[in-house]
């Protein structure tokens, strides 16, 4: 990253950011001079990421209200400061079609890829946003504009997530930017049950021909939370190596959602 982007000595808190996307994010903003605090559940990966990057973290599940009050208020604390939230982790269980979903599995789903979000943005708003302003970047997903096999539980609160960024993009304004940043497949421990089974097969239905690194992810994220995106709000922006636009490209079948519908489960 060549510039901070106006990211230098903010405060930035990153939920699941101990592997993956999440802590891609947190490496790229610390290296944008960003002060980080850092959740995900593992406390030793916590306590690991948080040295790394030189900032905080606590561990906790997202699903947790009181831990999303206590990491606000930690970041305040530790820095003085909350100017950005990414709202990060999520769980894509339960996997299957809808008629056998078990409903305290799907509350679960809607609790952490919806309501945390939320949760952490009205703590965020009340404890430094209100009044000093910041940005918010949920992590939604590509696959949110469409339907597909065994995915509806994701598939559905992520979509609800994007409607909540823009939702809230319209109140916060203009103190507060709320965007989205939506992933095509991405070599995480999340999605290695869709790439790793033939990932060039996968590669080579992409129009840009691989499939994405955390850090493509990241670098949109901070992108979106520094002041180079401040007349942007509402917005979701599409890192997903073309995966939307595939059928114009003469490539061959596309991999990715014929392999979901093989019906790979991943547990956890
Ligand atoms: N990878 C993809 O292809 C892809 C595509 C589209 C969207 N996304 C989205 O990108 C985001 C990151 O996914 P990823 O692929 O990077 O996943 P990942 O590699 O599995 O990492 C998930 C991170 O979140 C933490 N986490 C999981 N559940 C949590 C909870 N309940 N509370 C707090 N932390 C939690 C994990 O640590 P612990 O296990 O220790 O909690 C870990 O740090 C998600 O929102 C996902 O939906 C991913």
């Amino acid at each position: 990253m060549t510039s901070s982007y106006g990211l230098q000595g903010r405060a930035a808190l990153v939920t699941g950011a101990t592997r993956g996307i999440g802590l891609a994010v947190a490496r790229q903003l610390a290296a944008a001079g960003a002060l980080v605090c850092v959740t995900a559940r593992d406390a030793e990966d916590v306590r690991r990421t948080a040295a790394e990057l030189g900032g905080v973290g606590a561990a906790g599940s997202v699903a947790d209200a009181e831990h999303l009050r206590a990491l606000v208020e930690l970041t305040v604390r530790e820095f003085g400061r909350l100017d950005v939230v990414v709202n990060n982790a999520a769980t894509n269980q339960p996997y299957g079609p809808l008629m056998d979903v078990d409903p305290q599995a799907w509350r679960e789903a809607f609790t952490i890829n919806v309501e945390a979000p939320l949760r952490l943005v009205q703590s965020a708003w009340r404890a430094w946003m209100r009044q000093h302003g910041g940005a918010v970047v949920n992590v939604c997903t590509e696959g949110a504009a469409h339907v597909g096999p065994h995915v509806g539980a994701y598939g559905t609160s992520k979509a609800a997530l994007l409607h909540l960024t823009r939702q809230l993009a319209g109140e916060l304004a203009p103190k507060v930017r709320v965007n989205s940043v939506s992933p095509g497949l991405v070599r995480t421990e999340m999605a290695r049950f869709v790439w790793e089974p033939g990932e060039e097969q996968v590669a080579a239905g992409l129009p840009l021909g691989r499939i994405g690194e955390p850090e493509d992810v990241a670098r949109a994220v901070v992108w979106l939370a520094s002041d180079a995106a401040e007349w942007v709000t509402g917005a979701d922006l599409l890192v997903d190596g073309g995966t939307r636009v595939r059928a114009a490209h003469d490539s061959g079948t596309y991999a990715i959602h014929d392999r979901l519908r093989t019906g790979f489960l991943r547990r956890g």
